[in-house]
């Protein structure tokens, strides 16, 4: 039976003074007792603490209240400017989001979006965003799922049963929202996730809790949003987005069509929505370029005021030898062309710049 930290102190104490008035036990003892029952006291009070922390470890300590009250639809416009040509997509998923908040509840997630897309194309980068606009001081948990292709890396998602190797470090899923359950969970390239640990998210998508399997500990996933990335089914998809203006509908093909790739329905299902990330068209290549190549020079402390469009241009020119990779070789390809100018800025100790592009050269040159 536990006892409360006081209760056991004014029990200590009782006995001591009882001891001290029937006995009459030498009086030099009873500082050593007291101390003792002091220590005593402490061990007690940090058995206690410890325990209410397990307790808060356990995700009992969602505030759902708090969480209804919660309005995200204003970071739309921020995500927008970050996350450039998928709008419609970025729409969709902080409606739901919003509309997850407003209802928020233990046993259901906040939302759920498989979004499928060619590589490059921002999915990670939505989630990441989104991430950052809703749980600002929680990292997201990002798994790579083509780390999980076997039936046993279920073990690594939610912890080795005790006594197997790496229990103790609990599951890489788990763990993190066992310490903090407000999260944003983000499962790339899930299509490469064995059978066995895509089932893992049946019960976790469906009640929005399972047990981490090294310490027995429940898991709260009401807090959670869950993003799942993957390449495939790009083609069925694009061709249904083309002939389908209906969402309702879009969304039931949609989940025929992933079903083709390999997915199961029952786990499909459980998908608050599908939504294609396809291709950035050249304008919206040349905006993330204009974003990166200012993010690139705020890491040496300057402000970019202006990049002309032949820069731009030049990006997306490079760009296109790598267009299947998406923009993921933009950052490189900006780093590559403006480094010279940056060492030019820092010299002459510049800390806002305009980029143009020198037509004899082809190199980018800063006017001050
Ligand atoms: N639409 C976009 N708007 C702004 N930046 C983007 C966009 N797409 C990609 N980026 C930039 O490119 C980087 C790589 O994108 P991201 O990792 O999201 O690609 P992905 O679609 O997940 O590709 P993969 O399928 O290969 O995982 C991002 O970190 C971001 O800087
Ligand atoms: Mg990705």
């Amino acid at each position: 039976m536990k006892m409360h930290p006081l209760f056991t102190l004014m029990v200590v104490l009782g006995i001591v003074t009882g001891m001290y008035s029937v006995y009459n036990i030498f009086p030099v003892s009873m500082p050593l007792i007291f101390v003792a029952s002091l220590a005593g006291f402490f061990i007690r009070l940090n058995q206690f603490i410890q325990e209410k922390k397990k307790q808060t470890d356990a995700g009992a300590a969602i505030d759902f209240t708090k969480l209804r009250a919660r309005q995200f639809s204003f970071f739309g416009d921020w995500i927008k400017e970050n996350v450039r040509g998928h709008d419609p997509v970025t729409d969709h998923v902080v409606g739901h989001i919003q509309q997850g908040l407003a209802v928020a509840a233990p046993g259901q997630v906040l939302g759920a979006f498989l979004l499928p897309g060619p590589t490059g194309t921002g999915k990670t980068f939505l989630a990441e965003i989104v991430a950052k606009a809703l749980y600002k001081e929680s990292e997201p948990v990002l798994l790579s799922m083509s780390q999980y292709k076997a039936a046993q890396d279920v073990f690594t998602l939610i912890g080795p049963p005790p006594g197997y190797q790496g229990y103790e470090i609990g599951g890489a899923l788990t763990r993190p929202v066992l310490e903090n359950p407000y999260r944003v969970v983000i499962l790339d390239e899930f299509e490469k996730a064995h059978q066995d640990v895509q089932h893992c998210f049946y019960d976790i998508l469906d009640n929005a809790q399972c047990y981490e399997k090294s310490s027995g500990k429940k898991v709260y996933f009401g807090a959670c949003v869950f993003f799942a990335t993957c390449n495939c089914g790009v083609d069925a998809l694009r061709k249904i987005w083309q002939g389908t203006p209906d969402p309702a509908l879009r969304t039931g093909r949609a989940r025929e069509a992933m079903a083709r790739e390999g997915f199961e329905r029952p786990l499909l299902a459980r998908f608050t929505d599908i939504l294609l990330m396809d291709q950035l068209s050249p304008v919206e290549i040349a905006e993330v370029a204009c974003l990166q190549i200012a993010k690139h020079w705020r890491q040496y402390g300057i402000e970019v005021e202006y990049t002309s469009p032949e820069v731009l241009v030049e990006a997306i020119r490079r760009n296109i030898e790598f267009q299947d990779y998406g923009v993921r070789q933009l950052a490189g390809l900006i780093r590559e062309i403006t480094t010279p100018s940056i060492e030019e800025a820092r010299r002459t100790g510049s800390t806002r710049v305009r980029l143009e592009l020198d037509k004899n050269t082809g190199e980018v040159m800063v006017s001050l």
